[in-house]
């Protein structure tokens, strides 16, 4: 996958692991998550390695839009609904305190951060945004009615968040991955219990490891924790247009079907489309309808697809990987706001890991309560998936494949893995190709 965030950057490059090594916590996966995780625990004192497959930041982090906020959408009546008040504010104030830290951290790094005001819009319901904005205020956001945006269609009204940011996430991580001990194209294959801690084996050698973090986007290790239970994939597609009008905040509709609209240097960024991953789907086509509409002056510059792992709670797995998996952690499960999802989990893990308390631990631990009819539901849409008949079965657990006309490749329903025309591995959790 490309996307723009590769035109005007070049990668650090790091070496693979040559042989065997020892550490005290081995980080697995190197997208924003996994080096904010190796940064944190790096500034923390502790001895921390890092190893990647491909090259850091080259997986979903780069399909990203890169926005910074606390603001996940229509969220604080869901949040509220699903959580509780109590725990419905931690995870606000976890996300808060996220973007507080990119400010802080983005201050001295040259990666483009700004700061944005962030908008949940609706097009025709301005009740329901009040409400939002009532909630948001319950929830210790702080929020306000807007009536009128820069967009080029009309809205019924917005719930603005300020002092939100935006950035470049690839000059980001080229910039917090410095000094940071990180190995690249080194494949972890399985990890597994060893004198004095867990082993990692690579295809260019061990790995010990008092802990290990696993920060692969969709957990790689099948038979601790039951995340194909509780986790599936979505799909999204995001056009860059050049010559639009740039804009100043960042919007998300408030439909899940609606669009999201960002600036990025010369382009504007529309997102949306998003669909469970081996679904049918229109791809690019409605996003090229809205920007043949909206920006009628515009060009697509570009347009990629992202994959995003969603919970089903709404809120991330961080923490202990199963329950009887000692030693062994996951950070997973951002849904569509990986920026902001992948500092708080790194805050939430250097905590766990240093012996401190932090006040989301309980709310993001992979071991919480998930609800049984969401647990229910995707166990039968995995179940249909599963019986379908098909060309091609998924190597992961078996469920039929379908054929994705949007992007020509092999997609998988059940947990969204995915493959190319001829068979090759495209996105996990599957280890290898058709
Ligand atoms: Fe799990 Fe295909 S990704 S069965």
């Amino acid at each position: 996958m490309d996307s723009i965030w590769t035109r005007d950057v070049r990668m650090s490059k790091f070496p693979p692991l040559e042989g065997d090594a020892r550490t005290d916590v081995l980080i697995v996966g190197g997208g924003i998550a996994g080096v904010l995780c190796a940064h944190c625990l790096h500034q923390a004192g502790v001895d921390c390695l890092l190893v990647e497959g491909d090259r850091i930041g080259s997986g979903v982090t780069l399909g990203t839009t890169a926005k910074i906020t606390a603001q996940h959408g229509l969220m604080a009546g869901r949040l509220i609904a699903a959580l509780g008040q109590d725990r419905a504010r931690l995870y606000v104030g976890a996300n808060l305190e996220a973007v507080e830290e990119y400010r802080r951290l983005c201050a001295g790094l040259e990666c483009g951060f700004q700061e944005a005001e962030s908008f949940v819009y609706s097009r025709d319901d301005r009740e329901l945004i009040e409400r939002e904005v009532a909630d948001l205020h319950r929830l210790g956001c702080p929020a306000s009615f807007q009536r009128e945006l820069e967009l080029p269609f009309p809205v019924a009204g917005a719930a603005r968040v300020p002092g939100q940011a935006r950035f470049h996430p690839l000059k980001f991580l080229k910039e917090i991955s410095r000094g940071l001990n990180i190995r690249e194209g080194t494949f972890v294959r399985s990890v597994e219990r060893a004198a004095g801690g867990l082993m990692a084996r690579t295809d260019r050698g061990t790995v010990t490891a008092d802990r290990v973090v696993v920060a692969t986007h969709f957990p790689f290790l099948d038979r601790r924790g039951g995340y194909f239970l509780k986790m599936y994939q979505e799909r999204s597609y995001v056009l860059a247009l050049r010559g639009a009008e740039p804009v100043e905040g960042m919007y998300r509709d408030a439909d899940e079907k609606g669009l999201s609209v960002r600036s990025a240097g010369e382009y504007l960024l529309l997102g949306g489309g998003g669909h469970r991953t081996g679904k049918p789907t229109g791809g690019w086509r409605p996003l090229r309808e809205a920007a043949h509409r909206w920006w009628p002056g515009a060009e697509t510059e570009d347009f990629w697809a992202t994959q995003d792992c969603m919970t089903l709670d709404g809120v991330p797995y961080v923490g202990s990987y199963g329950r009887r998996t000692e030693r062994l952690y996951v950070i997973t499960g951002f849904r569509k706001w990986g920026m902001t999802s992948a500092m708080a989990a790194a805050q939430v893990l250097t905590a766990q890991l240093t012996g401190r308390e932090h006040p989301a631990q309980g709310l993001f631990s992979p071991q919480r309560h998930v609800p049984i009819p969401a647990l229910a539901a995707n166990g039968m849409e995995a179940a249909a998936d599963f019986a379908f008949p098909t060309f091609h079965r998924c190597p992961h657990l078996g469920c039929a494949l379908r054929w994705n006309r949007a992007e020509h490749t092999w997609d998988c329903p059940c947990h969204g893995s995915r493959f190319t025309r001829d068979g090759r591995l495209l996105d996990g959790p599957a280890q290898e190709g058709l």
